[in-house]
């Protein structure tokens, strides 16, 4: 990746709940204990170094009033903020699990890095340039070299505050002139777009845990596929930071 020439030049990993976190945290040695990212965000961070090069690991954290991870876009991008305001990292990858599209050929435990723009799927307003605002489409960087010389599948990311999948988001995550698949997630849009704001590359690295063109209920796909995918994430994960922090 040639914006990250320098040897001490971070990468910041968000993964937005604390059991996706875990097992690629458990993967690479060194991590420092989780600490308070930004107080009062229950965001958390730990840091490590890869081949010389600092990596730094956030999670939005545990939410005070509900106990569950902060998943979702509005935690996702005031996380983004704090630790970008803080690492200046040269890279920020969010890493996480998402739905598929059987009917684009997805499979549960594919894993798929994004191409092209991080777009909004549930954000319809039909009011002149607000329309496109909504949606966003914020750029992603190029990384088909990267997908190939790792076999990962490039996906159209496409960002909601839902889990399941309603006829109108089908609608906007149709594809109109794209032939990439789409990838369903609830956190990617929202720190593409605090990225660009700070003229950082971003990238997304999604595993599958459910599709949501089938037929069985997405939320029950999802819980019995979280680990697995969660463990192909890990593995992959290790694998793109080792490839971009030795280019
Ligand atoms: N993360 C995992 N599965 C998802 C889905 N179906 N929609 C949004 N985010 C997800």
């Amino acid at each position: 990746v040639s914006t990250l020439s320098s040897t001490t030049s971070s990468i910041l990993l968000q993964i937005a709940m604390r059991a996706e976190a875990d097992p690629f945290r458990a993967r690479l040695a060194g991590f420092s204990p989780w600490q308070p990212l930004s107080p009062p965000l229950p965001a958390l961070f730990c840091s490590a170094s890869l081949h010389s090069r600092p990596v730094h690991l956030v999670i939005p954290g545990s939410d005070q009033r509900f106990h569950v991870d902060s998943i979702g876009t509005q935690p996702a991008a005031v996380t983004a903020f704090a630790a970008i305001s803080r690492f200046r990292p040269s890279l920020i990858i969010n890493a996480g699990t998402a739905g598929g599209f059987s009917s684009a050929g997805a499979a549960i435990g594919d894993v798929y890095i994004s191409d092209g723009p991080v777009a909004f799927h549930d954000r319809r307003v039909p009011l002149g340039a607000f329309e496109p605002a909504g949606i966003g489409s914020y750029p992603s960087l190029e990384c088909r070299a990267l997908a190939a010389s790792l076999n990962l599948k490039l996906g159209r990311l496409t960002t909601g505050d839902s889990l399941d999948l309603c006829d109108a988001d089908a609608r906007q995550i149709a594809p109109t002139n794209s032939t990439l698949p789409p990838v369903k997630d609830m956190e990617a849009a929202a720190i593409a777009w605090v990225a660009g704001l700070f003229g950082i590359p971003f990238i997304g690295l999604k595993a599958i845990t459910d599709l949501v063109d089938h037929e069985h209920p997405t939320a029950a796909q999802f819980e019995r596929n979280l680990e697995m995918a969660v463990a192909r994430l890990a593995e992959t994960l290790e694998r793109v930071v080792t490839s971009i922090s030795i280019a």
